[in-house]
């Protein structure tokens, strides 16, 4: 039986909207943010989406997302996960800096390898900064000495997958519809993994906020075919914004 999983990058967050590089800096979605959560509900309730359980991180930009689109859908009473696994990658040092900027500073070149590349990790953010995870009451349960100061996609893939077959995957298998409502690039590092891309493909791929991503998979969870619900054309352009979010400054 195809099973169905939805992955839903927040709406608008503050400092996406303010151009500014967040990770896992705690900021809330935007009024826009939130319409297009409401959006994306109705696109999934449309859709004829009945989910039997929602996975999000424990970043508030992320939880209100799928807080608006359960609501939009009348389906808040299913069971929902919250874990560090899926919050966004930690953007270390750049965290709370304009893109824009950032890229007059250190060139288009580099801060995309910062943005886009699979290994490479921006500058590691201090451990003293009091942004640190390590001070973060959320996190206090983790080993301190494994709380990132920066990520790569691929250190973000390593957190995230063994959520995936810990707590996701085992739900798929077992017929259920999944709700994974996460980050830009929490996102790409599982839609890597679930199409198999290289890592010098990977480098292209941005995703939206606030547009569902319906995969249909194979019992095996191989994937058997995945498409943004709405207007395609809207997605792509909102996904060509993103791309462009570091261009430099006119
Ligand atoms: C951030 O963490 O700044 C955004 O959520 C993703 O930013 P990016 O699209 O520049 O990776």
């Amino acid at each position: 039986m195809t099973k169905k999983l939805v992955l839903l990058r927040h709406g608008q967050s503050q400092w996406n909207l303010d151009n500014r590089f967040t990770g896992w800096v705690d900021v809330d979605i935007t009024e826009q943010g939130r319409a297009e959560a409401q959006n994306a509900g109705k696109l999934m309730r449309d859709e004829g989406l009945m989910f039997d359980v929602a996975h999000t991180s424990v970043l508030k930009r992320a939880i209100n997302t799928q807080h608006t689109a359960l609501a939009e859908m009348d389906q808040l009473w299913i069971p929902v996960n919250k874990s560090w696994r899926l919050n966004e990658r930690h953007y270390g040092a750049l965290q709370g800096l304009d893109k824009s900027e950032t890229t007059a500073k250190y060139g288009e070149a580099q801060v995309k390898v910062w943005r886009r590349s699979y290994d490479i990790p921006p500058p590691t953010m201090d451990e003293n900064d009091g942004g640190h995870p390590r001070f973060d009451r959320r996190y206090s349960k983790l080993d301190a000495t494994a709380l990132p100061g920066t990520e790569s996609l691929a250190t973000t893939l390593d957190r995230v997958l063994p959520y995936w077959h810990d707590a996701i995957a085992p739900q798929l298998k077992a017929g259920q519809t999944v709700l994974v409502t996460a980050h830009g690039n929490s996102l790409r590092a599982l839609y890597k993994y679930l199409n198999n891309i290289a890592n010098d493909q990977i480098v292209e791929l941005n995703i939206p906020t606030g547009i569902p991503l319906l995969f249909e998979l194979h019992d095996n969870l191989s994937v058997k075919n995945f498409r943004y619900l709405g207007d395609p054309e809207a997605a792509k352009k909102a996904a060509e914004a993103v791309a462009n979010q570091a261009k430099s400054a006119k």
